[in-house]
């Protein structure tokens, strides 16, 4: 049934393929995950996605843990409908997305498997039209929720790049590196965000810990990598409560560096400005390199 739905949504696609012959950006997707919840994905996320777009890129961030109290409290904004309801044809695109900055749109999505429920009905098609309003993007963060589960795999699976967030707790860590190994089922690179880090000799050194568990037990093929970290900052929690993004409200703070930080090494590696077919963009990209992987 699965591999049937795949065939019919890879004939969709091709079929929209032909049909756009404009040119869009290439988005990059990148994957957020974690072993334990409540780590700081969604705070990492959110602040992540408000730098990148403060430079001006494109950033659309995915919420794919939805439910869970997560970026429409980190955002302040209230989400209606979802991915779902565009798929069920409840909704449109344009319907669900929500503007938090000029260049910074957060698409509410959907956890579980029920979006790929409908991957083969009719609305997919006019689903794969509306979703070219997302084209533009730079850039798609997708905050996937913790643990993995089957559907995160096909987050992990479809994105350009996977960070996995972890604290310096031990069990934390027991559990970030648990899901590098199952990542490293799936592909050979991931990296790693410290949050709620001491300073930066604590963060590189629990790193280089689990990068050294990591090559002697995982084997040669991984390419982990550090990708930064975020400090232990009150300003932080106390932003989340107050419903307000610390990059924003305290730039100066060290977190907010930290952020910083982040922003520049995610922007070095966007190909800017490249050309592609639409279909390998925003949420139509995103959507068709999940069916890839049924
Ligand atoms: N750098 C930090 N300094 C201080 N507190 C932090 C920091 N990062 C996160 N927190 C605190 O941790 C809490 C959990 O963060 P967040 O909701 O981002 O985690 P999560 O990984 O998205 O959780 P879940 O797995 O439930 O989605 C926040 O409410 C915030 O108070
Ligand atoms: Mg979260």
């Amino acid at each position: 049934m699965i591999g049937h739905q795949a065939e019919k949504l890879e004939e969709l696609v091709a079929l929209n393929t032909k049909e756009q012959k404009k040119q869009s950006k290439k988005t990059r997707f990148i994957a957020i995950t974690s072993g334990k919840g409540g780590v700081g994905k969604s705070t990492i996320s959110s602040n992540l996605a408000y730098s990148l777009s403060q430079q001006g890129l494109n950033v659309g961030i995915f919420d794919a843990d939805i439910g869970l109290a997560n970026l429409d409290v980190m955002f302040n904004v209230k989400i209606k409908k979802n991915i779902l309801h565009v798929l069920k044809g409840e909704a449109t695109v344009s319907d669900i997305l929500i503007p938090i900055t000029r260049n910074l749109i957060l698409i509410p999505g959907e956890s579980g498997d029920e979006i790929l429920k409908y991957s083969d009905m009719v609305f997919f098609e006019r689903f794969m039209r509306e979703a070219k309003v997302l084209d533009k993007l730079d850039v798609m963060i997708i905050d996937t929720g913790a643990g993995i589960g089957e559907h995160i795999q096909m987050f992990l699976n479809a994105a350009d790049d996977v960070v996995v967030v972890t604290v310096p707790d031990p069990a934390a860590i027991t559990d970030a590196y648990a899901t590098i190994k199952t990542i490293a089922t799936l592909r050979n690179d991931v990296s790693m965000i410290i949050n709620q880090a001491k300073n930066e000799k604590e963060a590189v050194g629990i790193f280089d810990k689990i990068k050294k568990v990591a090559e002697d037990n995982i084997g040669g093929n991984l390419n982990l990598e550090f990708l930064g970290k975020v400090n232990k900052d009150v300003k932080v929690s106390s932003s989340v409560k107050q419903r307000a993004l610390f990059a924003a409200k305290y730039p100066l703070s060290v977190s907010a560096r930290d952020i910083d930080l982040l922003m520049q090494k995610v922007a070095c590696k966007l190909e800017r400005n490249v050309l592609v077919n639409s279909n390998e963009s925003g949420l139509s990209g995103l959507y068709k390199r999940l069916i890839k992987h049924f």
